[in-house]
């Protein structure tokens, strides 16, 4: 027991390092250059089809996003709506969890991991208010999502190099600290980052080698050159009236709840501003329980997702995915001749731990985790419970 602590103490050292960097003033990004940024490192924001391609010859991505813990009720909906689905192409098609810690269970994203699906990060604390996000300097950063990339991996018992991608708690972001956090640990792409006014045609991913042109609905987005990570725009949907929506569920005038056939027409018709214009990656970006207590959502849902995964050019995939395309991006035609991705499975050997007090609360958790069980119930600062 002993020995595993200071192995773990270990793993942590090297994220102790971060801090000496965070002295080092930032270069202020500046316009970019098409001709010194180029494919597979370095992209300008654009709206521009990566490689050049045409309209048709290009994958329509089709991300589905859900944010917040996993648990034994939103995987009922994981389960039903996800697992066993495939693209027209026979390959499993992907969906993207961006999970708090709090609450969750690791045995389960254990399971969605082995099921093909994406596991990024949003955050150990998830805490209120806002603010707390938007001034959240590079260590508030590394504790709460380099820390929880590792926490993720011991827990869950999944590769750490899975985990690529984040999602800032309410799509706070917090100027250049998580780019230089993501970049620091060798990420790959940030999806918080909402456009309203690169909707149609839709902003493709880029990095921040250079100025980035898209809009900053939720100040304060990166100014300095950071190199490396790629930004995956929330392109926003438009609502009954009009206005732009990043999540679904964040609409202002969206149809009748209760209402099937309005909802599978909203889906659409947000959909084909995308299919029918650039092909800039659609998203479905939702919390679980809004898709569950609505079940005219969920059957829509349904039936838009079966019609993607009958279309010979439109893909559902994991958001990292939509990343690793656009380095190198190919036709449809040859996107579909490439074989299916493969994940490395693990196994969950289950432990069920508890109770265990808290630094954060007088309540005590339990916990389903794929690992030994901790002392304490993990938290910031403190991602393994020792
Ligand atoms: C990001 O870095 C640039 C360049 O150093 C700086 O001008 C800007 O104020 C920084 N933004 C934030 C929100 O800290
Ligand atoms: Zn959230």
């Amino acid at each position: 027991m002993r020995l595993y602590m200071i192995l773990l103490s270990l793993l942590l050292v090297p994220l102790a390092k971060g801090d000496e960097r965070e002295t080092k003033e930032l270069k202020r990004a500046v316009p970019c250059d098409e001709a010194l940024c180029k494919l597979p490192s370095c992209r300008c924001s654009s709206t521009a089809i990566p490689g050049g391609l045409a309209p048709r010859n290009t994958p329509q991505f089709v991300l589905v996003t859900f944010d917040d813990s996993v648990n034994v009720l939103n995987m009922v909906t994981y389960r039903e709506l996800l697992i066993g689905r495939r693209n027209s192409n026979q390959c499993p098609a992907g969906a993207t969890f961006y999970v708090s810690h709090e609450y969750s269970n690791y045995q389960l994203i254990n399971e969605l991991y082995n099921n093909g699906l994406e596991i990024g990060l949003h955050s150990i604390t998830h805490q209120t208010p806002q603010t707390y996000w938007a001034v959240a300097n590079k260590e508030t950063i590394e504790q709460e999502f380099a820390d929880q990339r590792i926490q993720m991996a011991h827990l869950a018992n999944i590769p750490l190099t899975s985990i690529q991608g984040m999602r800032m708690p309410f799509l706070q972001l917090a100027g250049n600290a998580s780019f230089e956090v993501l970049k620091d640990i060798d990420m790959l792409y940030d999806a918080s980052w909402p456009t309203m006014s690169f909707v149609e045609p839709g902003m493709w991913p880029y990095t921040l080698n250079y100025a980035s042109i898209q809009d900053c609905p939720i100040p304060p987005c990166p100014t300095a050159s950071i190199p490396g990570p790629w930004v995956l725009p929330m392109i926003a949907w438009r609502d009954l009236l009009g206005f732009p929506c990043a999540m679904v569920d964040g609409c202002f005038a969206p149809p009748d709840l209760n209402d099937e056939n309005a909802w599978y027409n909203f889906i659409m018709q947000n959909f084909e501003r995308h299919y029918l214009g650039n092909r800039a990656p659609f998203g479905f970006y939702v919390h679980e329980w809004h898709v569950r207590t609505n079940p005219a959502i969920f059957r829509a849902l349904s039936r838009f997702l079966d019609v993607v995964n009958n279309l010979h050019d439109a893909f559902m995939v994991n958001s990292k995915d939509v990343i690793d395309w656009v380095k190198s991006p190919v036709s449809v035609d040859e996107y579909r001749n490439q074989p299916c991705k493969q994940n490395m499975p693990t196994s969950c050997i289950p432990s069920q731990c508890g109770p265990l007090p808290a630094s954060h609360t007088q309540e005590q958790f339990w916990m389903q985790i794929c690992n030994v069980c901790p002392r304490v119930y993990p938290w910031r600062g403190n991602p393994f419970g020792l």
